[in-house]
């Protein structure tokens, strides 16, 4: 490479470089962050592996696997965030104009409150399936987020006395923690429509609805993980006895290799964080996965495997 050519790559990585936000840049460089995350995540795996069947049952259904089959934090933060608006607007309208009742405001900082509490029961789930990057905003978000919420708690029992009514310190502190959540809001809506945790990884491929080859016969030993490609999307193969299974090969969740996971039965678990999927018919049995995995019909043609989707994806 020539010293011209070198020159005109610094500079195009720079140019790159000071396109990223600088909220990016710190939160990319910020590896102090991983420890503490891995040491938050494990334990709360623990606490769900110490509830046995049950909290794995309580994992799914804060993840939204079931019985949504949809992420769930996601909805359920709408209430705190409605919440904390309506209190702000119900204070200040109390203080200035006296056209709500005192009491409006702190039953609106109630309401978040709980809303809060579920956010961070779903949202420290979710947690658990971050990884590099995505973990340090997660990170971020998630610190943010508990912190609202204790001085919340704290402006509950500040604010409102019997007798002098509606105390203006609680008030104020709820209203900056208010501003606060709508920063910590915003790094969460980045963290699914930015950095595409949660989404569905089967959203952004068109599979094949025509039948195509994936390959031979005699690659499939019985309960033996194989990976194909149809079309743009990576196939598992499986064979059971008799019968031939095909289902996408990317994890919903966020991409993990299936073919690389465990099989029992007919249950793949995904070697990323451990999401289980029927490999009959895609059906996702655990999270943090909340989506199913696409499946194929599949058939023999002269020592051939060949597969394609029912019907189209989207
Ligand atoms: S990638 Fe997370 S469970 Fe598969």
């Amino acid at each position: 490479m020539t010293d011209k050519h070198k020159r005109v790559v610094a500079q195009s990585r720079e140019g790159i470089e000071l396109n990223r936000s600088a909220l990016d840049r710190w939160i990319d460089s910020a590896a102090w962050l991983d420890r503490p995350a891995k040491v938050v995540q494990g334990a709360i795996l623990a606490f769900y592996k110490a509830l046995a069947g049950p909290g794995q049952g309580l994992k799914s259904l804060l993840h939204g696997t079931k019985p949504l089959g949809h992420p769930l934090h996601p909805a359920v933060t709408a209430v705190p965030l409605g919440g904390f608006t309506v209190m702000f607007l119900a204070d200040w309208l109390a203080i200035f104009f006296r056209v709500v009742p005192p009491l409006i405001g702190t039953f609106a900082l109630i309401i978040g409150i709980l809303g809060m509490v579920g956010s961070a029961a779903t949202g420290y789930t979710d947690y658990t399936g971050t990884s590099g990057m995505a973990r340090r905003y997660a990170s971020i978000h998630g610190l943010i987020m508990t912190i609202v919420l204790l001085v919340m708690i704290a402006s509950l029992l500040l604010r409102y006395q019997p007798g002098s009514g509606l105390v203006f310190a609680g008030v104020l502190v709820s209203s900056l923690a208010y501003l606060v959540i709508l920063f910590g809001a915003f790094l969460g809506g980045h963290l699914s429509f930015g950095m595409g945790a949660m989404v569905n990884r089967s959203a952004f491929v068109e599979g094949v609805t025509d039948w195509t080859d994936v390959g031979s016969i005699v690659d499939l030993s019985d309960g033996k993980l194989v990976r194909a490609q149809a079309g743009d999307m990576p196939v598992l193969l499986v064979r059971l006895g008799d019968r031939l299974n095909a289902i996408a090969a990317t994890c919903s969740h966020a991409g993990g290799p299936l073919d690389e996971g465990k099989l029992e039965g007919d249950i793949v678990t995904c070697p990323w964080h451990s999401s289980r999927f029927c490999v009959t018919d895609g059906a996702v049995k655990d999270g943090p996965a909340t989506f199913d995995q696409p499946a194929f019909l599949v058939r023999e043609e002269n020592g051939k495997v060949q597969v394609r989707l029912p019907a189209p994806l989207h």
